[in-house]
């Protein structure tokens, strides 16, 4: 496990643009937080440094959003509307997962159906900035 203390939106950015080019095809990422912790910022960083153009929309409505890669899709996915786990299966995400990219805002709506090896990402406020702890990360360079 590893923290790290991260101060302002652009904090956030950085560190997912770092975190995302450790990840590969398959990898699941629960990104647990309250409301308004930074998951959807630290998603955005991420996308966008792999896609520097791509406007990334917080996924609240639409639940998914996804970005296509040669050999691979990501997913973005904002669970908290989910109202039961087997939903998932309609999104095509049980599917996705282990083939995929997939970071998941709200992991915790998948009960049961959130892979064991999920690698996590946990946001809690620390100040001004946010406390980012993770897990799961050991063997990726980050
Ligand atoms: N490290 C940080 N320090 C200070 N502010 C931050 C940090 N990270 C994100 N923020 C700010 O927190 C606010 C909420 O961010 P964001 O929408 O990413 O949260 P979220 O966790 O996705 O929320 P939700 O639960 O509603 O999906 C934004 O204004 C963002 O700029
Ligand atoms: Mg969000």
């Amino acid at each position: 496990m590893k923290h790290l203390s991260v101060i302002g939106e652009a904090g956030m950015l950085d560190l997912g643009a770092r975190l995302g080019s450790a990840l590969r095809p398959g990898d699941t990422v629960a990104l647990i937080g309250g409301l308004g912790a930074g998951k959807t910022t630290l998603a955005r960083g991420l996308v966008q440094s792999l896609l520097p153009h791509e406007t990334v929309p917080s996924p609240t409505y639409t639940l998914v959003q996804t970005y296509d890669f040669p050999g691979f899709t990501l997913w973005h996915c904002d669970l908290y509307r989910l109202e039961h786990p087997d939903e998932a299966y309609e999104l095509g995400l049980m599917d996705a997962m282990g083939e995929d990219v997939c970071l998941l805002e709200w992991p915790e709506r998948l009960g049961a159906l959130l892979p064991k090896d999920a690698m996590e990402i946990k946001i809690t406020f620390q100040g001004e900035g946010r406390r980012v702890e993770l897990t799961g990360w050991d063997n990726r360079e980050v």
